[in-house]
């Protein structure tokens, strides 16, 4: 390839700007030319697209949100969209793209590169749902916010000897709640991957305080449903009122942490090298610290598994 682009795509998460950064920079260092596309999808149908310099991420490494800005695109869903946006690219004789995002950034990479053009799919998304990466560009520091924002509300909560439920993002996938209740000391974590007993937590709970326990935190995915449905839960039960604390975009704003951007740095730089080998199709991703390719048509077709040793260390550990 000599000429590639990178767009951004689906939700946004913290390291999407050093994630472009990296791309930009490496692309120029190994002397191609590099274009950004504006609102993902939607800016390669519009042809919105520009060519980038190395000032051009200057001063972005750690801002939150993505200066390429994000959208969720349906005609670029259909065989049409995707048929302009290839053209788009082909024009200017960009034959490689980088696309940072989610899930349904992956399927459009795919589609892209079966009309020819050379795709990599960076997982950048709060979520950490993509399968066959350790970890995705914006996990660590929306963990880090719901930790701060837990440690908070538990100063309160233990003043008081009261009870919280504390619902985080993560669309059908549990591991924001998981890391975030270890880190915290959630004495409850609800997460879709596992089923629960509403008995069996609002009676610990009564337990718990008559034990001598000053506080109560339950921290609920978004994948298992809503806060407020769970806290009505344990209340109907045992006549305990939790306050409800629904975290929402908080968690996907504000500056990267180190690891986000050191992730971002190594993931953005390594598909830029694999485009350059004449790799395609592939979704870029760190295991156990080893930078790895896999297919994207594995990745989308397949589940993210779900960390089981670490939930029943967080459960053994908050009694
Ligand atoms: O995928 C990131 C994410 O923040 C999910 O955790 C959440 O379910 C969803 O996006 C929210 O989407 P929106 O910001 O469009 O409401």
């Amino acid at each position: 390839v000599k000429k590639i682009a990178v767009l951004t795509s689906g939700g946004d998460s913290q390291g999407m700007n050093a994630a472009v950064r990296a791309v930009v920079r490496s692309g120029l260092y190994h002397g191609l030319e590099v274009f950004a596309v504006q609102r993902g999808y939607a800016g390669l149908i519009n042809d919105d697209i520009r060519e980038m310099d190395l000032r051009s991420v200057g001063d972005i490494i750690q801002r939150g949100g993505t200066i390429l800005q994000t959208a969720r695109c349906k005609e670029f869903m259909t065989p049409e969209g995707q048929q302009l946006g290839a053209d788009n690219l082909r024009k200017r004789g960009i034959d490689g793209l980088v696309v940072i995002g989610g899930d349904g950034s992956y399927q459009g990479a795919n589609k892209l590169s079966k009309l020819g053009i050379k795709t990599m799919g960076l997982p950048g998304t709060i979520d950490n749902d993509i399968p066959f990466t350790d970890l995705t560009i914006g996990f660590d520091t929306a963990v880090s916010i719901v930790v701060d924002a837990i440690n908070k509300i538990r100063d309160t909560m233990s003043s008081h000897e009261r009870s919280s439920v504390v619902e985080v993002m993560g669309r059908h996938c549990g591991d924001i709640a998981l890391y975030a209740g270890l880190a915290s000391g959630a004495e409850t974590i609800l997460v879709p991957e596992v089923p629960f007993d509403l008995d069996e937590i609002a009676s610990r709970m009564s337990e718990n305080f008559a034990l001598g326990k000053r506080h109560s935190i339950v921290i609920v995915a978004e994948g298992v449903g809503k806060g407020e449905d769970i806290a009505k839960g344990i209340t109907d039960r045992n006549g305990i009122e939790p306050r409800v604390t629904v975290l929402g975009h908080i968690q996907r704003g504000g500056a990267p942490t180190h690891n986000d951007r050191i992730l971002a740095s190594n993931l953005g730089d390594f598909a830029v090298r694999k485009l350059i080998e004449g790799e395609s199709g592939k979704g870029v991703g760190i295991i156990k610290g080893e930078l790895v390719l896999t297919d994207i048509d594995k990745v989308v077709n397949s589940k993210k598994e779900f960390n089981m040793d670490l939930y029943e260390l967080a459960k053994r550990l908050s009694q």
